[in-house]
């Protein structure tokens, strides 16, 4: 946080803090360190979670920025979840037609992914994240002393998503650290985390920066996510965490995968026993027609069929795999009906 200052755009003069309420504290401390620089500052207090990430607030936000005087040389600093951050880069995305914004991720998850690639928005009646823009922030500042406040459900959740770079990255090095050091980071070990932060977020910079707007490669990063989009429509936003989707989701990722490509059995192994550490247990039983029903409604998906992200081996995934009904039925129901 005592570095932003540095990130800000050198003519600065306002700067608007959306910060979730739950870490006000953080956005008090950096409204008092901004204004000793001789900026305004415009702190905004907000509910982070799903329903943070509507049409409505986000209008109102931007009314409320702009009558703060909020303008083009300025700067937005989101300081929460990948709620908070989605809005708030959504609402500098659209301000003035685009001012800056920096990212002050406050949650694992919005650290490993949320914070990073420039993806923002908010969800509509008809689906989630349907509105939005590709707006890349100036920096992002993750500093994992910031997560000590974490509910433990929210750092598993976010430990869900570092599984998946895990089972995505060539060079392994993450699938070391996590041998190495998973006791570690469940018990909000600093060092552990600060490792485990800048190794996930170098893996998902490097993929976006291949691919700024969704084209193509970026959709490795989408291991697990086909099922665990339809898990968490199912259940409800909101009832189901994010990690805990997307670790139901790459158990059946890998058990088609040991069947459609080969997949060595021991790599899913390792990854549904690191689940299994992690405290990613299985979701209690689902229906598997309607999850079936919703894999073809998809965002990603084409013609009604689902796009899989598959695995040759762990850390290399295949993108835009096509994958027969019946082994998708009948690796739902090992998963999801134990
Ligand atoms: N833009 C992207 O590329 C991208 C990628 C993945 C997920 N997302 C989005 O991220 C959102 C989920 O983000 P999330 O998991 O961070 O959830 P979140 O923002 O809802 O935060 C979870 C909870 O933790 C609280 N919280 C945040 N920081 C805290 C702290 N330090 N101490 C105590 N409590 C704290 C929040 O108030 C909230 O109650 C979803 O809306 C999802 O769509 C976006």
């Amino acid at each position: 946080m005592d570095r932003l200052e540095r990130h800000l755009p050198a003519d600065c003069a306002r700067v608007a803090v959306i910060c979730d309420r739950n870490v006000s504290v953080l956005g008090r401390r950096l409204r008092s360190q901004l204004r000793r620089s001789g900026r305004h500052v415009e702190l905004v207090l907000a509910t982070g979670g799903e329903a943070l990430k509507s049409w409505s607030i986000a209008g109102r936000m931007v009314e409320r920025l702009a009558a703060a005087g909020i303008g083009r040389r300025d700067c937005v600093v989101a300081v929460g979840g990948g709620s908070v951050g989605d809005l708030a880069g959504f609402v500098a995305a659209t301000l003035n037609r685009g001012v800056a914004w920096i990212g002050v991720p406050t949650t694992l998850l919005a650290m490993v992914d949320s914070a990073i690639g420039g993806k923002t928005g908010v969800n509509l009646n008809a689906g989630k994240n349907l509105a939005g823009a590709f707006w890349q922030p100036r920096a992002v500042l993750a500093d994992p002393t910031l997560l000590d406040t974490l509910a433990p459900r929210e750092l598993i959740s976010g430990l869900g998503e570092v599984a998946k770079y895990a089972m995505i990255e060539p060079e392994g090095e993450l699938f070391r650290l996590l041998d190495a050091s998973l006791p570690r980071l469940l018990a909000h070990d600093v060092e552990a985390l600060a490792a485990t932060v800048e190794r996930c977020a170098a893996i998902k910079a490097a993929v976006v920066t291949g691919d700024t707007r969704e084209g193509g490669p970026r959709a490795v990063l989408n291991y697990g996510h086909t099922v665990a989009h339809a898990l968490e429509a199912l259940a409800g936003y909101g009832r189901l965490t994010h990690g805990e989707a997307v670790a139901a989701g790459m158990r059946v990722a890998g058990a088609i995968s040991m069947a459609q490509t080969g997949c060595p059995p021991a790599d899913i192994v390792w990854q549904d026993q690191l689940l299994d550490g992690i405290g990613l247990a299985p979701p209690p039983p689902q229906p598997i027609d309607g999850v079936l029903q919703r894999l073809g409604g998809d965002k990603k998906a084409v013609a009604g069929q689902a796009r899989w992200v598959l695995l040759e081996r762990r850390g290399r995934p295949r993108t835009g795999e096509i994958v027969p009904e019946a082994l998708v039925r009948r690796s739902l129901t090992e998963v999801l009906r134990r």
